[in-house]
């Protein structure tokens, strides 16, 4: 019989459990009632008398052994919070679920920064406009035809006030409230009555540039405008300037980018030309310098304007504009490592 509660002493001096209810099942299988050293301790009636004293101290040497081994196990258990509940610190902490930026924001927050590192500050205006910013002062008088190239929304069927159909708006409240030098850019949301398609939206996002100083060229345009494509979309893209028609710039230009998807090969993308149309821009035509009190003869200068929602998805190559408005996070999340 000592050699048993030998071989058992040694057994539960090296006890190991790997969780909270491991550890009880030794609890059960040792000093519970039915456990193996209470049976001992049945048995001990039965020991001769000369060895009585030898085999109980070996007996409550093993109780006390696997008292403390169990106990030690099930501390260890219950310290760590897998018990009792309690909390445990050494868990890793419950990540805090990230929004992402809208990648409209993205692209426009990039815009800012390329312009802004080349001295243009920003500038914003009302969405509700006047006739006078959006179409008069922009050299589109009553009745000229121009003005069906951007189909307006009126408010309460007044003639005058209208959402705004493109940011030039705002470069008409700036000369009217700065005198030259200005170089600032105009983000913002636009308003056309169009049909919605997967190329249109009756909402939409624009920047508008306008840069005017003694003796700004066309030259300046282009090279600010080569500069914006290549920080926009990289260092290989060329553009290409042909020539357009706004009633407020003369001469007017609409600039292309390569195109970013194949490189000019031609593509889907660039329906096979090897170029995107990006913007419209060109040199202020005098008479919007004139209703802004800015003297023609004394200073040019130049505009361009883009959309945002354009610019975007030929950035991640989105094929359906109506994807920036629907806020289905599915497509919203995919943005998420952006800045
Ligand atoms: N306002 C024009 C548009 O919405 C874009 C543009 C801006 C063109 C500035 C030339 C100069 O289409």
């Amino acid at each position: 019989m000592l050699d048993k509660i030998k071989d058992l002493l040694e057994e539960v001096k090296n006890l190991t459990a790997a969780s909270a209810e491991e550890a009880e099942q030794l609890r059960i299988k040792y000093i519970s009632k039915k456990g193996i050293i209470p049976q001992l301790f049945n048995e001990f009636k039965n020991v001769p008398n000369d060895q009585k004293k030898a085999v109980g101290q070996a007996i409550n040497e093993l109780k006390n052994a696997a008292q403390e081994s169990i106990t030690q196990l099930k501390e260890q258990f219950e310290q760590s919070g897998l018990t009792s509940g309690a909390t445990d610190l050494t868990l890793p902490g419950s990540a805090m679920p990230l929004g992402s930026r809208h990648p409209l924001s993205i692209v426009r927050n990039q815009i800012v920064e390329i312009f802004d590192r080349i001295g243009f500050s920003v500038a914003e205006g009302p969405e509700i406009e006047d006739d006078w910013h959006v179409f008069e002062a922009l050299n589109f008088p009553p009745e000229h035809p121009a003005r069906d190239m951007q189909d307006t929304f009126f408010i309460n069927q007044d003639p005058d006030i209208l959402l705004r159909t493109h940011t030039s708006s705002v470069q008409i409240r700036t000369m009217e409230h700065q005198k030259p030098p200005i170089r600032a850019i105009f983000p913002g949301r636009v308003f056309r009555n169009e049909a919605i398609s997967a190329r249109a939206h009756c909402i939409f996002h624009q920047v508008e540039g306008l840069y005017i100083d003694k003796d700004v060229s066309f030259a300046d345009l282009r090279q600010t405008l080569l500069y914006f494509a290549k920080e926009m979309f990289g260092q290989d893209t060329e553009i290409r300037l042909r020539p357009s028609y706004f009633p407020f710039t003369e001469p007017s230009a609409e600039m292309d980018i390569s195109c970013t998807l194949c490189g000019g090969e031609g593509c889907n993308i660039c329906k096979h030309t090897g170029w995107v149309e990006i913007l419209g821009c060109g040199m202020v035509d005098p008479a919007v310098l004139t209703n802004c009190d800015i003297d023609p003869d004394e200073y040019t200068g130049f505009a361009f304007g883009m959309g945002i929602e354009r610019i975007a998805m030929l950035k991640y190559q989105i094929n359906d504009i109506r994807l920036f408005f629907e806020n289905d996070v599915r497509f919203l999340e995919q943005f998420r490592a952006e800045s």
